[in-house]
């Protein structure tokens, strides 16, 4: 998601002076002799998971648990005319079975930029007999077990009395309407007359392009198991907003912030999805009628019906280049499907704000309003898509003018960020073009397209940016406590979905102090815990480190106070310290040195804390800060069938400074991999008559299994960006990012055919 807007409007009115210059937004580290950041160090929640020992939302034990089970609306708008519960009921193991009739009341809850919510819809939840799109929820049904609540939910009888519903996604693209702001940036971008240098640019592109929507597919399902304490809410979710779920929960049920408790120190995969939906709010109110405690853990249809995934869109690409190469015309325009009770416009003209130098630029979204499922962030939400059909009119472009694509992008490069024009803080991109390019073997490309035969298959290559903003949101807290044997525990409402975030905080938090790894543990997933980064924009990271390195200091501050005259740190001040061999030093004199034990034990304190907040983020007013990437991939084409196969892949990304190697590698092939299926096979399928999704199950919407997975190869600049916390720029979504350009480039290079329409299946090649 982002920020970048909403946090201009937040800090408006800081003084320009308080705004960074070249001074790094976080203090440098004060390296000991361990040097664990950038080192490949393994997950250090590997073991726990991989022996089962991690307990996921849903394998909470509690004592007279109720399990649950949800009945969706089948129609997408319109009243309840009749609802009969009494057989699920009576059926065995049911407890209760709740509706609009007997659900507590409780408040709208916020959605995601409206204060601090991070709900994925605004409408209320089961508390009327209104239906506003097809799969809400109408009943939830708490059984003993959970094959007897499944079995009761499929006894509930509902009637519905319909009204007319907009649900054709073409059909409501007639009536698309200025969304305002696209996530607090402006809707319209315009420089110069673009249309006018379109018409006489010598060489020039328009089309349209396409992208369905998406559904989220993460391994853990959605779920949560509830339990109240009198008037406390303890929740054990599956989020990647640990803080804001909690403090939305309490506000929907009406209680003050720290009345309600949400857990969530292991998610499954979260991706965008895993915010504030429906099935938390109602497992909570179950609970509540019940008197019980609750576990709804969705079934993968309940995912589809529930919790939002990528809106369609439609775009519009036309480019415009002089003879010798240069862009006079950059117009990126189009239409996302949305809902009026959510604002998640899906940025896809992004990626034209920020990477090419163009005299006359036109960038413009639209949003169509239909009575479905709120759309939610999903993985490089607006820059996966973007990407795929600006990089695509790229690469025709650079077709038609008989140049490579990577030179043409050379060409554009801007010196400044084009729509801020503020300095970019670091851009790399075309060093990750070249060093990608040596080692794809780009230069074996034969830019003819169906040259390249081997048997019955048709072998193309293709190349695309990749780009994702950096962001940093302010609020993130971390605290440390140092313990008189030298062990150091940081706490922050942290998350880990499988990111690496444990691993590499720990390894940032043991060189900052200068202690081995193995003494450094990191405590997140619970919002009693300090406040903090959300698991969300790529942001989580940098933001934490910030924190992390605030609190940091600040503990080294109060050690070297506890040192006191006797120590052989004696009238050093903090500037003349460093923290290394577990204690501090002098930075200058070797011999001067005191572990924090042998400070805690003179101190006769057997621990020492410090809890910060991390700087303002103000490093990304002054600057224009992206991670970028150069995305190669190799592909063969069946000239029988049409199927599609990538044989190689090679991302070659520019996102500052590396943290760990090991957990970043993963995550560039993880979004690389959610790009094949975004190329190639995902699709989520509605009725256009009544909104109902129709392929709700891991059978028939088609995630990259193995087999179409091939051998993914990432490289990295790893030049340090001066202005992130640590150098580092996000990586958790970038790698999604030019993914299916790349491809679809490369199956133009294959066989001739431009594919403008996502998923590029076989049907289509034919
Ligand atoms: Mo991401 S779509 O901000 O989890």
């Amino acid at each position: 998601m982002t920020v970048t807007g909403i946090l201009r409007t937040v800090l408006r009115h800081v003084p320009d002076a308080l705004v960074p210059g070249t001074r790094p937004a976080s203090p440098p580290v004060r390296h000991g002799q361990h040097g664990h950041v950038g080192e490949p160090v393994s997950r250090l929640d590997g073991a726990l998971k991989v022996r089962g020992e991690a307990r996921f939302a849903a394998e909470v034990a509690m004592e007279g648990l109720l399990h649950a089970a949800i009945v969706h609306s089948t129609i997408p708008r319109g009243r309840i005319a009749a609802l009969d519960t009494a057989a699920a009921e009576a059926a065995p193991g049911v407890v209760l079975v709740m509706t609009h009739r007997n659900a507590p009341r409780l408040k709208r809850p916020e959605i995601f930029g409206k204060g601090d919510g991070v709900a994925g819809s605004n409408l209320p939840v089961m508390q009327d007999d209104t239906i506003h799109w097809n799969g809400e929820a109408v009943a939830v049904v708490l059984g003993e077990t959970q094959e007897q609540a499944d079995h009761a939910a499929g006894l509930v009888s509902v009637s519905y009395k319909a009204e007319p519903a907009v649900t054709d996604f073409a059909a409501a693209r007639k009536r698309a309407r200025d969304p305002g702001s696209i996530l607090g940036e402006p809707a319209v971008i315009e420089t110069g007359n673009a249309e006018k240098a379109l018409a006489v640019a010598d060489h020039r592109v328009d089309a349209t392009w396409s992208t369905p929507p998406l559904n989220h597919n993460a391994i853990e399902l959605h779920a949560a198991t509830v339990r109240w304490e009198g008037q406390q809410l303890i929740v054990h979710d599956a989020t990647q907003m640990i803080t804001g779920t909690a403090g939305s929960l309490a506000k929907v049920f009406g209680l003050k912030p720290e009345q309600v408790r949400v857990l969530s120190p292991f998610v499954g995969g979260g991706f965008g999805g895993k915010s504030l939906w429906s099935h938390q709010i109602l497992a909570a109110a179950a609970a509540k009628l019940a008197g019980r405690p609750v576990r709804l853990m969705l079934s993968r249809e309940g995912v589809y019906r529930l919790v939002g995934g990528r809106t369609p869109t439609v775009q519009r690409v036309a480019l415009g280049a002089t003879r010798d190469g240069r862009l006079a015309a950059l117009i990126h325009t189009g239409v996302a499907a949305m809902t009026t009770h959510n604002n998640c416009p899906e940025q896809f003209t992004f990626p034209a704000r920020h990477l090419y130098a163009a005299s006359n630029v036109r960038l413009e979204q639209k949003v169509a309003d239909l009575d479905m499922l709120a759309n939610t962030f999903m993985r490089a939400p607006g820059e996966s898509i973007g990407t795929f059909a600006l990089e695509g009119a790229v690469d025709e472009l650079a077709h038609k003018m008989k140049i490579d694509p990577i030179e043409l992008r050379r060409r554009w490069e801007p010196e400044r960020d084009p729509s801020s024009h503020a300095p970019f803080s670091s851009r790399h991109l075309l060093k990750a073009y070249a060093d990608g390019a040596v080692r794809f073997g780009w230069e074996l490309r034969d830019p003819t397209p169906g040259q390249r035969r081997e048997g019955e298959w048709l072998v193309g290559m293709g190349v695309a940016t990749a780009t994702y903003p950096y962001y940093r949101m302010p609020g993130a807290k971390a605290r440390l406590r140092l313990d008189a044997q030298g062990g150091l525990k940081v706490s922050t409402a942290g998350h880990e979905m499988g990111m690496g975030t444990a691993t590499v905080q720990a390894q940032h938090a043991a060189d900052r102090l200068g202690l081995p790894l193995e003494q450094v543990s990191f405590e997140y997933g619970d919002s009693l815990l300090p406040a903090g980064a959300m698991a969300g924009g790529s942001s989580q990271t940098a933001g934490t480190v910030a924190a992390v390195a605030a609190a940091a200091e600040s503990l080294v501050r109060k050690v070297l106070k506890l040192a006191g005259n006797d120590s052989p740190l004696a009238g050093l001040k903090f500037a003349d310290v460093v923290a290394r061999d577990g204690g501090l030093g002098h930075a200058r004199d070797p011999s001067r040195h005191e572990s924090y034990t042998s400070i805690l034990k003179r101190a006769r304190r057997d621990v020492v804390g410090a809890e910060e907040s991390g700087s303002l983020p103000l490093e990304q007013m002054k600057y224009s800060m992206h991670s970028t990437g150069a995305q190669f991939a190799e592909v063969g084409v069946n000239s029988v069938t049409g199927e599609v196969r990538v044989r190689r892949f090679l991302g070659s990304f520019d996102c500052g400074r590396i943290l760990n190697p090991k957990t970043a590698a993963s995550q560039f092939r993880g979004g690389i991999i959610m790009g094949i299926g975004l190329a190639l096979t995902e699709e989520t399928l509605f009725d256009p008559r009544s909104g109902r999704v129709m392929n709700p199950s891991l059978a028939e919407y088609h995630v990259p299994v193995h087999l179409d997975v091939p051998e993914i190869d990432v490289i990295w600049t790893d030049l340090p960006d001066p202005q992130a916390p640590l150098g580092a720029r996000g990586i958790g979504e970038i790698g999604i990012t030019g993914t299916a350009a790349a491809i679809a480039n490369a199956v133009f290079n294959a066989t001739g055919k431009r594919v403008r329409d996502l998923p590029i299946t076989l049907d289509k090649l034919l």
